[in-house]
């Protein structure tokens, strides 16, 4: 496996074939994808059930009624976007969601009924027919469940708790990763022939996020770091309604099940930003709009609008949107059956990622990536709800088909290079033992509240410099920065530290992105610069890692059957 045999084995397995980092949805699709003939495993850094994936609420779209069509759902998908989507990759989503869907059917999830048997489908943002099939608003959660009974019972071998800190690079492709095995704090090098990540997003980089703690974009990071490239960073998606203070996603589904916004008023403002989707128009239309109520001072003291979800009745409620009706009254007290929920947007979802084609490929032979830590492009400057779960299933499925056919046609992989582990080792070794009075979480504190107050719903040049320049000072602060914990065994601290490092990486690409984008598109509203300009900006940045910070580039969007339009709804 090594030259010298120095670098320690994560078990009796010399090399991989293919090797997934990420166990939720799109990690276990694409493992699931894979040919079981390739020695395949999957690496994790929590135990699988607590993937993100669990906790996606509202449902998974398709076009599943005679009277529906997937070329309406991706032209929803691509005015979504605001023309910035790929198009081609776009109908590809949407044409193979039918077929997802179904496919998780066959495999067993739950999904909620109509009277007449077949899978129960809500409205929701943006979409011009009710194609959100769902399981109550706990749709994720039930795909997850069929998916790791399905892993479970393939055999796939998954090894838990594991903390990737690079992807290695050997003869111009990659070779395996380098991991930190937590309960040990060994650092292990694991070959593979291909390399898929199915990491998940960044949502830690802000202060008001539905994204749990270990959202820190350590796929994004490691990946940009290893010189791939990553795309349209400065599309950050805020969802319209999270509880006020922990922002704990309260679904889009209960605005597509009927539900009402209200400002302090009294007032349905959504008839003035969106007169005909009104509550369910896109996020960025309802987040801005939110927010602009919240701004103008018709919001409720604690910078909140009201979600009103009474006249739809106890039985709804309690069926339909039972999390939220469990939520509601645990962190707030309220029951919604009774009174109207206090909800304000949050950072919940990040367009960009990895730069990835429809197979999930990559500009690194042999890495593939899938899921949010990818960026196809099919969601371009504003996802619609309901699309993640479906990018899950298509393109880690995707990655999985690709990965196996780079394994049939490509030799073994090469040999790690004991260099790159010993580089680490010493790293790691160093950071353990450096004692330093500042620790990550004043820093990691400081960025997050940067990029909420500086880089969220609205955006203008002073603003973004501003954060730019704490962003700055924030990096120099982290070479000085150190641990607390000198140990091996489970050392939080210490991945804490890497993982504050990956997100101050990622922050600057967003940063940048949206300093260079002199225009508003999708969820990137630029108050110095409050329109779309398809002359200028109709394409795509690319961000390449750099020691100075990111370089910059273009690529062009994939325009096939829609010119771009005015947006309205
Ligand atoms: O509101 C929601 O249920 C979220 C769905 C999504 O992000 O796709």
């Amino acid at each position: 496996m090594t030259s010298t045999g120095k670098i320690p084995k994560v078990d009796q397995t010399t090399s991989y074939d293919v090797l997934v980092v990420g166990a939720g949805l799109a990690g276990l699709r694409a493992a699931l994808a894979v040919d079981p003939a390739l020695k395949c495993v999957v690496l994790s850094k929590v135990y699988p059930v607590r993937s993100h994936s669990v906790a996606a609420q509202g449902g998974i779209n398709a076009a599943l009624d005679p009277e529906d069509r997937w070329q309406d759902h991706a032209y929803d998908t691509i005015k979504g976007s605001d023309y910035l989507a790929d198009q081609d990759a776009a109908a590809f989503l949407c044409q193979d969601a039918a077929r997802a869907v179904c496919e998780m059917e066959h495999w067993g999830t739950l999904f909620s009924r109509r009277p007449d048997g077949r899978i129960a489908q809500r409205s929701f943002g943006g979409q011009g027919y009710p194609r959100a099939c769902y399981a109550a608003d706990k749709t994720g959660r039930a795909l997850y469940q069929t998916l790791f009974e399905r892993a479970v019972a393939q055999s796939i071998a998954v090894f838990e708790e594991f903390f990737v800190v690079s992807l290695v690079v050997a003869e111009g492709r990659v070779a395996g990763v380098l991991a930190i095995e937590i309960a040990s704090g060994r650092l292990v090098a694991i070959p593979a022939r291909a390399v898929i990540f199915a990491t998940g997003g960044a949502g830690m980089m802000y202060a008001r996020t539905t994204n749990p703690y270990i959202a820190t974009g350590d796929g994004l990071a490691i990946a940009y770091r290893a010189g791939v490239p990553l795309k349209d960073m400065e599309f950050i998606q805020f969802h319209p309604t999270t509880l006020p203070g922990m922002n704990v996603l309260i679904t889009e589904g209960a605005r597509g099940e009927g539900g009402y916004l209200l400002n302090a008023e009294h007032d349905r403002f959504m008839v003035r930003y969106a007169p005909k989707l009104m509550e369910v128009a896109p996020r960025d239309i309802v987040s801005r709009a939110i927010e602009t109520e919240i701004l103008e001072g018709r919001g409720f003291a604690d910078g909140s609008v009201h979600l009103d979800l009474r006249h739809l009745g106890e039985d709804l409620i309690r069926h339909r949107l039972s999390e939220i009706y469990d939520f509601a009254i645990t962190y707030r007290g309220i029951n919604p059956v009774h009174d109207p929920i206090p909800v304000q947007p949050g950072q919940h979802y990040i367009m960009g990622g990895i730069a990835t084609g429809v197979e999930g490929q990559t500009t690194l032979p042999g890495f593939y990536a899938a899921g949010e830590c990818a960026a196809v492009s099919v969601h371009g400057a504003n996802r619609l709800g309901a699309n993640s779960l479906l990018d899950t299933l298509v393109f880690g499925r995707q990655a999985g088909l690709a990965a196996t056919r780079f394994c049939r046609e490509e030799s073994k992989a090469p040999p790690i290079p004991e260099a790159g582990w010993e580089e680490w080792q010493d790293r790691l070794a160093t950071l353990r033992a450096r004692r330093a009075p500042l620790r990550y979480g004043p820093i990691r504190a400081r960025l997050r509240t940067t990029m909420t107050e500086n880089v969220g719903t609205f955006r203008d040049r002073r603003r973004l410099q501003a954060a730019r320049g704490v962003l700055a000072a924030l990096r120099d602060a982290y070479q000085h920065a150190g641990v607390m914990d000198g140990g091996e065994v489970f050392n939080y601290d210490l991945l804490a530290f890497l993982e504050t490092g990956f997100l101050l990486d990622l922050a600057s690409t967003v940063v940048e992105g949206a300093l260079v984008r002199e225009e508003s598109r999708g969820a990137h509203w630029r108050n110095d610069f409050p329109a779309r300009n398809d002359d200028q900006f109709l394409k795509h940045f690319l961000y390449t890692w750099s020691a100075d910070g990111p370089v910059v580039g273009e690529a062009p969007v994939a325009i096939t059957h829609y010119a771009p339009k005015p947006r309205t709804y």
